[in-house]
């Protein structure tokens, strides 16, 4: 069973991610809001996790229309959130502790308060006119361009004071910045040196499929119909997007020790691969939205379309190129909710096998804040409990459109970002530990069990899983490049691999349902050890192992 990897050895490779929703973590100031020094008291927490790197959404200056995604200062720390001080004394402590720290770097779109913005927008021949794209009115409205968060689908945004409309594929206050402009690109590059020069070790940049785009904003071709790959199509990947990835390789990325991994990866696997082959000198990681894209209505998604997916992925780049594995964020709610089940007797299993399954594929693995304690989504109901910009538009563009209001309420329900950005559980008390005040999203009821002072002495929770795989992980170079190969691809209820790295070999199998569900495997005799199972015990009769609901096991043959 040799399988030599072919894949160039690098310690963002080897490494696990931690994402932090910095607003949600930790708050010490008691405004109900999350700070760097909430993050610096949690370092011992993050440490015992065994993560190698932490990733922070952002955390510059912003008028937080879509929390911090919208900056107005790329040089300051936002000031609910602290001071540059606090920023540094927070690297530190990482670096002291020997976790690195990515940054979120947000530069297709700037807030409409930035001084870029300001400028730009004061007279049609100020020197920031080009820093955005501006559509003088004379030349008549211009051809329709989707925005994600605006609540007429419009990116175009009149602006009475030059009599000219500028783009926004996000919401009307963050206007897309023009990267034709090379002093807008030398701005980022400088930005970015700026932190990097602080000795921040990666980037994550943001919406980045969208710098590049068609200027001349012609009509959308007949038949455009909107989906995902047809978005990203004509408002991003556009013809300069490689020879501006290529100049921040040789400005920035090429003289640290740095990463950047790209959100967003085209709207192909061709252009996935041309993001991040090595040879390109562009970026070095990517993340895509195909798995947790199918997951759009109540529906979810099948365990086949599942396998499919992750398994189309990892062969695509099995010897060059590098990607994320992830199955939340802060733009995703709660994986338990979209994956597992939160039914009581399962909620804790399917937490911990979907844990496993991240930590288990090839990639970089990325855990969100609170997915290693099986957090769940906090299901609002209401409209009015809603505070993400994408939920509120979204409705009042589902309103306008004359949909159907009680089945949107019920896909947000399962679907919004809120769902996965309520403050972190630290323990039973009041606001979870989370702050001493009324927190700016409510806390899940859950806390009173689901919280890290509950779990952190219990050798069976799901926190204490999460750290066993993490170290298993970082123990073992097969779970990072080794092989993947699926077993069984037509199992309706059970996710099987194997990972295999020269003469060593692991086979990995996830019941993805609350069925109890058999699976015949030849070698079974062969099995050397059971290095993880989320339950007691582990039935094999001959060649047949049976899984209990969500049950999950790494067995190294
Ligand atoms: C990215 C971020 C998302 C944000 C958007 C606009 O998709 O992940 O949270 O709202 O870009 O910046």
């Amino acid at each position: 069973m040799t399988k030599n990897s072919q894949q160039e050895r690098n310690w963002w490779k080897e490494g696990v991610i931690y994402q932090i929703y910095p607003r949600s973590f930790k708050d010490t100031s008691g405004n109900g809001v999350g700070d760097l020094q909430g993050i610096i008291q949690k370092l011992d927490y993050i440490e015992s996790l065994g993560v190698t790197m932490v990733w922070l959404n952002p955390i510059y200056e912003s008028p937080n229309d879509d929390n911090g995604y919208d900056i107005s200062d790329y040089r300051a720390i936002m000031k609910e959130f602290g001071t540059m001080a606090d920023f540094d004394e927070l690297l530190q402590g990482l670096h002291k502790r020997n976790i690195k720290l990515v940054m979120d770097v947000v530069v297709n779109h700037s807030s409409d308060e930035h001084q870029w913005f300001q400028q730009s927008r004061s007279s049609r021949d100020n020197p920031y006119r080009d820093y955005y794209h501006w559509w003088p009115a004379e030349k008549g409205k211009p051809n329709h361009r989707w925005s994600f968060f605006d609540e007429n689908s419009d990116a175009w945004k009149y602006d009475k004071q030059t009599d000219a409309y500028y783009l926004h594929y996000f919401s009307q206050k963050q206007p897309d910045l023009n990267w034709e402009n090379s002093k807008v690109r030398q701005e980022v590059y400088d930005i970015m040196k700026f932190w990097a020069d602080k000795g921040v070790d990666g980037f994550r940049l943001d919406a980045f499929q969208y710098v590049s785009k068609d200027i001349t904003f012609p009509p959308f071709p007949e038949g455009y119909d909107i989906n995902i790959p047809n978005v990203i199509k004509y408002h991003g990947m556009g013809p300069h997007i490689h020879t501006y990835l290529k100049e921040m390789y040789e400005q920035v990325l090429s003289k640290y020790d740095v990463f950047a991994v790209s959100e967003g990866v085209g709207s192909t696997l061709e252009d996935a691969h041309n993001l991040v082959d090595e040879d390109r000198k562009e970026l070095q990681m990517a993340y895509h939205f195909e798995a947790t894209d199918m997951v759009t209505t109540l529906e979810k998604c099948t365990l086949a379309q599942f396998k499919e997916s992750f398994t189309k992925w990892d062969r695509s780049f099995a010897e060059k190129g590098w990607i994320s594995i992830y199955l939340s964020n802060h733009d995703q709610s709660r994986f338990v909710n979209r994956y597992g089940s939160d039914k009581p007797a399962f909620k804790d299993y399917s937490a911990k096998m979907l844990n496993t399954f991240i930590l288990s594929m090839r990639g970089t693995p990325y855990t969100y804040y609170g997915d290693e304690l099986g957090m769940t989504n906090i299901g609002f109901t209401k409209i009015e409990q809603y505070k993400d910009i994408a939920a509120i538009n979204g409705y009042k563009k589902a309103a306008t459109d004359g949909e159907d209001l009680d089945l949107h309420l019920k896909n947000l329900n399962l679907l919004s970002r809120d769902n996965g950005r309520t403050p972190m559980q630290w323990d039973d008390t009041n606001n979870a530990g989370f702050s001493s005040e009324t927190p700016w999203l409510p806390v899940h009821e859950n806390h009173t069990t689901v919280n890290v002072a509950n779990q952190q002495n219990d050798h069976n929770s799901v926190l204490n899983h999460f750290r066993k795989m993490v170290a298993l992980r970082k123990d073992n170079l097969l779970l990072v490049y080794g092989e993947y190969e699926i077993i069984q691809e037509e199992h309706p209820t059970i996710y099987a691999y194997s990972r295999t790295l020269d003469d060593e070999q692991m086979k990995i199998l996830l019941n993805f349902s609350e069925l109890t569900s058999k699976i015949n495997l030849s070698n079974l005799v062969q099995i050397k050890e059971v290095l993880i199972n989320n339950y007691n015990e582990l039935l094999i009769d001959k060649n047949t192992i049976t899984l209990q609901p969500y049950q999950a096991v790494v067995l190294k043959f």
